[in-house]
Parts: structure tokens; C-alpha cells; sequence
């Protein structure tokens, strides 16, 4: 069985990656300041800036690297941006180096957000568009790319845009829709930002094609059709059986947001197609798969390895 070494374990993209990877990779997950337990996988728990990148591949070994630590908060980033850059770009750049002179297969998480959103048109930003990052967070993300490729051009970026269950219940875009309207809340849905978004399952299903594939480069692993987030709202209501007149439609001028957002982010996945040799889901079977994960317990799950943490 193949190692693979998940960075950000303890994050959205990261837990949920772990979950699903164990018993078909022997998994290994970083984690840093979160406190997990009853993980059904190995973790190691380290700062990531402050571990050596060589030490840290010569210790687990792994025949893979899926690398999604982040500091992926906007907010965050506007206010921190030194250290959103290294650990968003530098250490990318290092990691990435270490895993090309050891030959590991280094795969690294980037986001739709490096575009501006402001001229993609029906077909989608392609990935030999010019980006345009309009945050800090997109800015340092897109330098990450660079210094990824930079240092090991047979690495794999994917940039994604994805939703989840995550520990504390409040990551994910799909949690705030789901929190609120089963509380009986009206809220507000974006109705003139659009995204490409995918569900982590099936997120992880594509990478793991993508790895066997031995794929390298920039890839668009995203949905095969668009929606406004008013639109996600309106289906994860309808989809959970709660009111879809309680998701009102917005505009993101009027949401109060500290940090720019791209407004429409349509991602073309054509490149990704052509190397699968297959359809890529659409949302509305993304968020049946994320239905039917939430069917058979998969929020209580990832929401106990931080309850299990605390009774202990
Ligand atoms: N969320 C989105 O909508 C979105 C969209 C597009 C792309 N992305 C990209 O997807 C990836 C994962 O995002 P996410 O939303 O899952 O992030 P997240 O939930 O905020 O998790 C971030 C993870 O990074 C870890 N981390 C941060 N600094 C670290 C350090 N110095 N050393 C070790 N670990 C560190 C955190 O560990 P601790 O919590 O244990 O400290 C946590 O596990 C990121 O690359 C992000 O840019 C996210």
C-alpha cells in the first residue's frame, strides 16, 4: 500500500482527504494547533515552519505528499501577510523541493481565487489564463503555485473550490447554509458570485485518478457546471428538506466582507477531462454524494474526532 503524507489534517480539505484516503493509502496527516483523536489513521503533530521539510519526509517516507496547510482565512491573510506568504508560498516552494530530490509525488492545493473573477465568460477561466489575485490570500497562494512548479516541475497544483463537514462545524459553505436553516434562520445567499464548486469526496476521488495518473502541472478540478451561491442554498436547502424562501438572494456589495472577493469564479476543466477520459460531476451530484455521506453519519464522524479530543 502506498504512503501518502496529508498536510493540514486537522483542517476541512485535509481531515476529510485522510478519512477517505485510509485503507487505500497508508495515511499520515499533520496536524499543528488542533487537537484530534480517535482518528482512524497516523497523525504527527508539528509547525509546520518550524520543522524541517528534509526531517520531516525523512521520518514518514511517503510515496506521496498532498499538501493542503494553509492559512486559507481571507481575513486572516489581509491581516497577517507575512506569514500568510510563508506558509502559503515559501514553504510550498520548500516542501516541494525536497519531495523532487527524493522522487515523491507532490501534489498542492491552490484555489480559484488566484483569478479576479471579472472576465471568465460562460466557458470558464482556463489554467493558462492569466491570473489576478485581488487578496493577500490569493496573491501569496498564487506565488505558492509558482514556487511549487518553480522547484519541482513534476509536481501536480490543483486549484479547487470545495465544501465539507469539518470539525467545528462552521468551515465549510455548506455548514453555514445547513446550520442556519435547520435552526429555523433566514439567510443570505450571494446571488452574483458564481462558483464551480465540488464536493471533498468527490475531490479526493479525482486526485487519487490524478495521482495514478501521474499528472503534473496546473489542473482545474472543479465541477462540471456553475452556480451562484444562492443557487448552492437554495439546493442544499431543498436537497436537506428544510424552506428554500428562507436563503435570500444578495449581492456580495452588500455583505459586509473585509477582503475583496472574485465574483465569478467559472472554471473551465476541459485539460482535466482529457487526461481522465471521463465527465466530471455536476453540483447537483456533488451535493448528492454529500447527502448521502450525511446519510450514513459522516458529520457526527468528523465532528466526534474533536468531541472524543475533549472528554478526554
Ligand atoms: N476553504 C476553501 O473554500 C478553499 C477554497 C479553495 C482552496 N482552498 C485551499 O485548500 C487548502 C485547505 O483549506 P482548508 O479550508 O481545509 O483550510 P483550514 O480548514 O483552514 O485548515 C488549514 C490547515 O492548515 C494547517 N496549518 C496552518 N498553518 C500550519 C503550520 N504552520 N504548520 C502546520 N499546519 C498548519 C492547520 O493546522 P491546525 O488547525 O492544526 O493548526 C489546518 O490543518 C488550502 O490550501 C486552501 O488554500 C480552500
Amino acid at each position: 500500500m502506498k504512503r501518502i503524507l496529508v498536510t493540514g489534517a486537522s483542517g476541512l480539505l485535509g481531515l476529510n482527504f485522510c478519512y477517505f484516503f485510509h485503507g487505500k493509502y497508508d495515511v499520515f496527516g499533520v496536524v499543528n494547533t488542533t487537537n484530534l483523536s480517535g482518528l482512524p489513521f497516523k497523525t504527527i503533530r508539528c509547525n509546520l515552519l518550524s520543522h524541517s521539510a528534509a526531517d520531516l519526509l525523512d521520518e514518514v517516507k511517503p510515496d506521496v505528499i498532498l499538501h493542503c496547510a494553509a492559512m486559507a482565512n481571507i481575513d486572516q491573510c489581509e491581516k497577517n501577510p507575512n506569514d500568510a506568504k510563508e506558509i502559503n508560498a515559501v514553504y510550498p516552494g520548500l516542501l516541494a523541493a525536497q519531495a523532487a530530490r527524493r522522487k515523491i509525488k507532490f501534489i498542492h492545493i491552490s484555489t480559484d481565487a488566484v483569478f479576479d473573477g471579472e472576465n471568465c465568460g460562460d466557458k470558464g477561466y482556463r489554467e493558462d489564463d492569466p491570473p489576478n489575485p485581488i487578496s493577500r490570500y490569493a496573491e501569496t497562494k498564487l506565488q505558492g503555485e509558482q514556487f511549487v512548479l518553480d522547484s519541482n516541475p513534476n509536481a501536480l497544483v490543483a486549484r479547487v473550490n470545495f465544501y465539507g463537514w469539518s470539525t467545528g462545524g462552521k468551515r465549510s459553505l455548506v455548514e453555514f447554509f445547513y446550520n442556519n436553516l435547520s435552526a429555523g434562520n433566514s439567510v443570505n445567499g450571494f446571488s452574483d458570485v458564481y462558483f464551480s464548486t465540488m464536493y471533498v469526496h468527490f475531490l479526493a476521488d479525482i486526485l487519487d485518478e490524478m495521482i495514478g495518473l501521474d499528472a503534473h502541472g496546473i489542473y482545474h478540478v472543479f465541477s462540471a457546471d456553475y452556480q451562484s451561491k444562492y443557487a448552492f442554498g437554495v439546493s442544499v436547502a431543498e436537497k436537506f428538506g428544510f424552506d428554500p424562501n428562507f436563503v435570500r438572494a444578495v449581492s456580495w456589495k452588500d455583505g459586509g466582507l473585509t477582503a475583496k472577493r472574485s465574483p465569478n469564479l467559472i472554471m473551465n476543466t476541459e485539460k482535466l477531462r482529457n487526461i481522465l477520459g471521463h465527465e466530471l460531476p455536476t453540483q447537483k451530484e456533488s451535493l448528492e454524494y454529500f447527502y448521502q455521506d450525511y446519510q450514513t453519519g459522516l458529520r457526527e464522524k468528523i465532528q466526534g474526532f474533536v468531541k472524543q479530543a475533549k472528554e478526554e
